[in-house]
């Protein structure tokens, strides 16, 4: 079955000492049979931290990529790059770049192209605001990211996918999702990529949920049978929280 992932997304905190300290008390814990761990810290800590976590089974991930392979695209990072610092996974489409950065479906569409044609791992983020979610209108904005970040990208082209449910209401606000309606939206991505794809791939790739995932609501978060894992921000800058998250999920 699905193996969960428990994903710490740093956003912009952390110097490159504060993420090689936080690597090296981490590796100390692991292993975590049972569960999948990533983190997503600054680029300029990602080279540092991948020594680090040299030999162990910690994964790296960026929090953003360029799809271009290289040119002048000043202040931008490439997928290779991101390969040759020891990144496996990239964070695609969160609503932070959407929000602030203009990050429509069609960037992020290249960028998953991008992350794919490279054998980066996705982490495509969706999720709506509180004014969709009161009027109803959860599904089918979705449904419309879904469908924007995946159109024309085939079967074939895809080796492994991730999907996070980021509600932007619960992001930063210790206000989580409960537990059956992130179920609900899960159920309802997994049923939208079985029908896209194959119920196969489906049942295989794996739905994270995040907003406010804390190691008091995780366990009850992560036992909905279509949340494979969490995304998590502010809980995850503190080894403490984030390895309290990680043992909820095993
Ligand atoms: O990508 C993780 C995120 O947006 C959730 O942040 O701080 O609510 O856990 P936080």
């Amino acid at each position: 079955m699905r193996v969960p992932l428990i994903a710490g997304n740093w956003k912009m905190n952390k110097t490159v000492s504060e993420a090689v300290a936080f690597a090296q008390e981490l590796k100390c814990l692991a292993p975590f049979p049972g569960v999948e761990v990533l983190i997503c810290p600054p680029y300029p800590a990602l080279a540092p931290v991948a020594e680090v976590l040299a030999g162990t089974e910690i994964a790296l991930g960026a929090q953003n990529v360029h799809w271009e392979d290289a040119g002048a695209y000043t202040g931008e990072v490439s997928p290779p790059m991101l390969k040759a610092a020891g990144c496996r996974y990239v964070i695609i489409g969160h609503s932070e770049r959407r929000q602030y950065f203009g990050e429509t479906d069609e960037i992020i569409q290249r960028k998953l192209k991008a992350a794919f044609r490279h054998g980066l791992i996705p982490i495509l983020c969706v999720g709506e605001n509180l004014e969709v979610r009161e009027r109803g209108g959860t599904f089918d904005l979705i449904a419309r990211q879904l469908e924007g970040a995946l159109s024309g990208i085939s079967e074939e082209e895809i080796g492994e996918l991730v999907i996070a449910y980021e509600p932007v209401w619960a992001i930063g606000t210790g206000r989580n999702a409960r537990p059956e309606d992130a179920q609900e939206v899960n159920y309802f991505i997994r049923d939208w990529l079985a029908r896209r794809y194959s119920p196969e791939k489906a049942g295989s790739w794996r739905i994270q949920y995040g907003g406010s995932v804390t190691p008091d609501n995780a366990a009850e978060l992560l036992a909905q049978p279509d949340i494979d894992g969490a995304l998590v921000g502010g809980a995850s800058l503190k080894v403490e929280s984030f390895a309290a998250i990680i043992r909820a999920a095993a």
